[in-house]
């Protein structure tokens, strides 16, 4: 378990969590001296490794922070107004995990795993549907696989800024996706329209309740004040944009969708499709394979996915944006992309 621990602690320094990183190495050295860490986290030690114990404990630690119930430690945290000043902090979390033993064990014993619905990830998302609307004028539904709250089913309620006043989106957005694209952008004359939002995952987050918020808030680490600021704004939008979000796998999902004539009809996922078993990303693609044999120019149908992926059985895995569109059904390599989004890199 300390072993595991380390390794997130050593990630979240690299994925700029500078925080989490000090105080995970600090819960690693009290877990192996047998201090409180070890005292809320026994019984987990043979969690499987997907399961995120370490940011599953932090992430309970950050939604006692948000709940203003560990008012030491809120000192520490941006999220909440802190400073970060993580060597100072260690302390502070000791306490927290002698105080609220009872509150973080019960927490840590819930079936979650981490759950993280990533904003940045629209600004790739919106401009491939940026090239489809510039292919297929028309009206657009949306339907994603894994779409945890479906904060990006509001995609285009998002602005990216470009330099010199110009981007796409609505100007006054709560979400501001700044230096957002490099590269040859994406075609922007013709008009985003979305007529249909809907999602499934299985493990779907209400963005519209306190407790979903506080879910998805708790999970963002708190010294990342960008993606807090992103997800801030899109938990404004998600309230008064609707979208659904079935509780539903892919498979299921796909199954029951149909084309629409006069609409294109994408199809898109994000950092999802590694979670669907073989078996049923055989059959979400077999589904998909269907749908693109129907698609006509009148009911056209898009597949948009923003997924680790290798061009090459030999080369780098990379994230990659990837567009087909029928009828057609070309694949083109739009864009790479950071992991949470920003920036992406148009080919
Ligand atoms: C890394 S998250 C990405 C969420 C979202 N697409 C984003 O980019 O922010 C992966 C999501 O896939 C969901 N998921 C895992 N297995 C699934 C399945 N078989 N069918 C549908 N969703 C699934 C998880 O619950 C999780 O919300």
């Amino acid at each position: 378990m300390a072993g595991h621990i380390r390794w997130q602690a050593d990630a979240c320094r690299q994925l700029g969590s500078p925080l989490y990183s000090v105080l995970l190495d600090h819960v690693a050295d009290d877990v192996l001296a047998g201090g409180p860490s070890a005292d809320v986290l026994a019984g987990h030690e043979n969690d499987p490794g997907p399961s995120a114990l370490a940011l599953r404990l932090m992430g309970s630690v950050h939604r006692l922070v948000l709940e203003r119930c560990a008012p030491a430690l809120a000192e520490f945290f941006p999220s909440v107004g802190g400073e970060a000043a993580a060597e100072e902090a260690w302390p502070a979390l000791r306490e927290v995990l002698v105080e609220h033993r009872g509150e973080l064990r019960r927490l840590l014993a819930l079936d979650q795993a981490p759950q993280t619905n990533e904003v940045g990830r629209a600004a790739a998302l919106i401009g491939g549907l940026a090239h489809v609307v510039a292919e297929w004028p028309g009206p657009l539904r949306l339907f994603e696989i894994g779409a945890s709250a479906g904060l990006n089913l509001r995609a285009d309620k998002y602005r990216v800024a470009l330099p010199g006043g110009l981007g796409l989106g609505p100007l006054d957005s709560p979400v501001v996706l700044d230096n957002a694209w490099q590269g040859r952008l994406p075609p922007l004359g013709a008009p985003l329209e979305i007529v249909e939002r809907s999602g499934c995952d299985t493990a779907p987050l209400d963005a519209t309740t306190d407790d979903g918020r506080l879910r998805l808030t708790s999970y963002v680490w708190p010294d990342q004040r960008a993606r807090l600021d992103r997800l801030r704004g899109a938990l404004e939008i998600a309230a008064r944009v609707p979208a659904t979000v079935d509780r539903a796998t892919g498979r299921d999902f796909v199954r029951r969708i149909e084309l629409v004539p006069g609409t294109t009809t994408v199809i898109w996922h994000s950092v999802t499709w590694q979670y669907l078993g073989v078996d049923e990303q055989e059959d979400v693609s077999a589904r998909l394979d269907d749908l693109a044999a129907q698609a006509d120019e009148r009911s056209r149908f898009a597949h948009l996915l923003l997924e680790p992926r290798r061009r090459t059985p030999s080369s780098e895995w990379e994230f990659l944006l990837v567009l087909r569109i029928w009828p057609g059904g070309d694949e083109r390599v739009l864009a790479t992309a950071h992991p949470h989004g920003l920036p992406t890199t148009w080919s």
